[in-house]
């Protein structure tokens, strides 16, 4: 298989990825594309549609019909992109509770994986882009030159998303964000279709206690030792 130029970052929930990702774009110069975001605009679109969540078939023609942007802000409220769901500001509603508890059960469905994994591939196959998911490694893009898995306990993963729902004056608790992260990791990697799995030649990289700093080296140099055929 070919190689392509693009690197896949791929893990469950909360590990890490997104932070290490914009570190690798903003170093190489690439795009970063995080797919999650389409998952969830899919569900935020479906929902604000009364679509049957249930219904995959609905999902499905929700996906294939929904506009997603993701592009650079110019805003200056913490975002790392603005998110445009058929022309509409969703950057932050994407992120709300009542989409992450269902955004588990609409990316099950083949038809929609089917929908935005053509897209995605579409994009990777260009070279230089970043790309971060569940099934990147795996099912959108094999032939990246670079497969990362960024692993983290769960209960650190937990803390990660509890910190930053406080930060955003959400009431949650600690107990209740690391429930509701391990029901998504269930799902995530018990699902028939691109479960959440680390492909074969994926490098595993376990990110608990560990510095962005120190895993990006770490990448950078992985990077170079493929780029050289190793
Ligand atoms: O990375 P995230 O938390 O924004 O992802 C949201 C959901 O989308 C997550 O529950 C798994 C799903 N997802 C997926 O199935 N495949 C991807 N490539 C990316 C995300």
């Amino acid at each position: 298989m070919e190689k392509i130029n693009s690197i896949a970052i791929d893990g469950p929930a909360a590990s890490g990825k997104s932070t290490l990702a914009q570190h690798l774009a903003d170093h190489l110069g690439y795009l970063n594309l995080d797919t999650g975001i389409m998952y969830r605009a899919v569900t935020y679109a479906a929902m604000q549609q009364g679509v049957d969540l249930a219904d995959a078939a609905a999902c499905t023609r929700v996906a294939e019909n929904t506009r997603i942007d993701i592009r650079p802000t110019a805003q200056t409220d913490g975002r790392p992109v603005d998110v445009l769901i058929n022309d509409e500001d969703c950057t932050w509603a994407i992120r709300q509770p009542g989409v992450e508890g269902n955004v588990s059960i609409v990316a099950a469905y083949p038809g929609v994986r089917r929908a935005l994994t053509e897209q995605q591939r579409r994009i990777g196959l260009r070279g230089q882009v970043v790309m971060v998911g569940r099934d990147i490694g795996t099912v959108v893009l094999p032939e990246a030159i670079l497969k990362i898995y960024l692993d983290a306990s769960v209960e650190e993963r937990a803390r990660r998303r509890f910190e930053e729902r406080q930060q955003e004056g959400s009431q949650e608790t600690y107990a209740s964000v690391l429930e509701s992260m391990r029901q998504r990791d269930q799902l995530d990697e018990a699902r028939a279709i691109a479960p959440l799995r680390p492909a074969e030649d994926a490098e595993v990289i376990n990110s608990d206690g560990r510095s962005i700093a120190d895993i990006l080296t770490q990448t950078l140099s992985l990077l170079e030792t493929r780029r050289h055929g190793r």
